[in-house]
């Protein structure tokens, strides 16, 4: 299988120079840096004999062979803040390059295969997470196109800029163009790094809730309001943030964070009216990740009637748990064995693209690279070699489903 490793390697560099710092890459969904990868990968595509489009949503297909249920194979090509190289972006190299190393090797398509670059599924800006592949499996939350990003500039917004309708919801497609979605990505935590393992195979990923809550208290002066007479917004929200992580450690499995968080007005002499902070809540399981909300909705409430404070909790989104497709584990259990791994099966605690898909009915399998560094930051990595055992991974499972 011919994946070629100088081409990935310098694609890999490419990819990542677009928002990208030494090894820190920020490339939000729907901005002018997604944009060009975009470009980027469309370009790799067309060069190949792809068909390529720019769906509603702003996703980026690349469709090879004729009519029928496509094999549907990539990830996302955003990034969160001061993220990584890798998170995302190596899946949808490791798409173009397995469909590459296929056709390299003139193997003809029974199927057609569909190369996808995802917009937008970390969210970072909007507040929606897998924004691109929710509106193709017709799972975005009710309203999308309407959130705002800081500045106040919606989804409909942005995507007018650069020239859709501004309603993503028209890029739903149905499931059944679809005959399997395969998905590659780095595994985000430690436990292949751990095993000295390059290669895992993804059972399931995890259930996931995204709320704000917003605490409102009374903007006072700094100096002349007596500490017993305060309505102080962020002092409410700080013993919130602590609840949220004593709620979530009390829970098997279950993690709370509470990343993001703005303070109104927002200066040093002004007792804070007003607090608004994020809230991600993840377990295995539904009837976990519904525990953890009662809890710290629970929490909450008890910590703004003490303060004598009003909040409250806006569901942004909720994905639920989902195992994957069983047939395509094994296929990928195959293939990684096939390029010499003995891959484990590991459970994902981070979202992905693939749970919509698998909830939309597609069979969908994911394949997880180790990498060193954590992600959500700058010093993810995923080794060039680990990579290209991926890709050839990748392009043998592909063989089998279209080739
Ligand atoms: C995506 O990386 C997520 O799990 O939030
Ligand atoms: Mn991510
Ligand atoms: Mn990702």
């Amino acid at each position: 299988m011919s994946v070629d490793r100088v081409r990935l390697e310098k694609r890999i560099g490419e990819l990542s120079a677009i928002g990208g710092s030494g090894t820190s890459v920020t490339r939000l969904g729907l901005s002018p840096e997604e944009q060009r990868a975009r470009d980027l990968i469309g370009g790799w595509l067309r060069a190949r004999g792809a068909t390529v489009w720019r769906d509603p949503a702003a996703n980026v297909y690349g469709r090879f062979g004729g009519a029928g249920p496509a094999i549907l194979v990539g990830s996302h090509i955003d990034s969160v803040p001061e993220g990584g190289r890798f998170d995302g972006a190596l899946g949808v190299l490791c798409a173009v390059e397995a469909v590459g190393a296929l056709l390299d090797d003139d193997v003809g398509f029974r199927r057609p295969v569909e190369v996808v670059g995802w917009c937008d599924e970390e969210g970072a800006r909007f507040g929606i997470g897998l924004f691109g592949s929710g509106a193709t499996f017709g799972r975005l939350p009710d309203g999308a196109a309407q959130r705002a990003d800081r500045l106040g500039i919606t989804i409909a917004h942005a995507l007018r800029t650069i020239g859709e309708s501004g309603d993503p919801t028209t890029a739903k497609r149905e499931p059944g163009e679809f005959a399997a979605y395969l998905e590659l990505h780095i595994e985000q935590g430690p436990r292949l790094a751990d095993a000295g393992i390059p290669l895992g195979v993804v059972s399931g990923i995890v259930g996931i809730l995204h709320a704000r809550v917003t605490v409102r208290g009374r903007q006072d002066h700094a100096g002349a309001t007596i500490m017993t007479a305060r309505e102080d917004a962020l002092a409410a929200a700080a013993e919130m943030v602590l609840a949220v992580e004593t709620a979530a450690r009390a829970l098997p499995d279950a993690v709370g964070t509470v990343g993001e968080i703005s303070v109104r007005p927002g200066a040093k002499n002004v007792v804070p009216g007003e607090c608004v902070f994020s809230l991600d809540l993840r377990a295995r399981n539904e009837q976990t990740v519904e525990q953890l909300a009662r809890d710290v909705r629970a929490a909450i409430r008890r910590i703004g009637d003490a303060r004598g404070l009003r909040s409250t909790l806006d569901v942004l989104s909720r994905v639920p748990a989902v195992p994957l497709d069983p047939k395509l584990r094994d296929l990928f259990l195959r293939s990684a064995r096939a390029v010499g791994v003995e891959a484990p099966e590991l459970f994902s605690g981070a979202g992905h693209d693939a749970e919509n898909s698998q909830l939309a009915g597609v069979p969908t399998g994911m394949l997880f690279v180790r990498s060193t560094g954590g992600s959500h930051n700058p010093n993810e990595l995923a080794a060039l070699d680990d990579a290209v055992l991926g890709a050839r991974a990748l392009s043998l499972a592909l063989k089998e489903l279209a080739g």
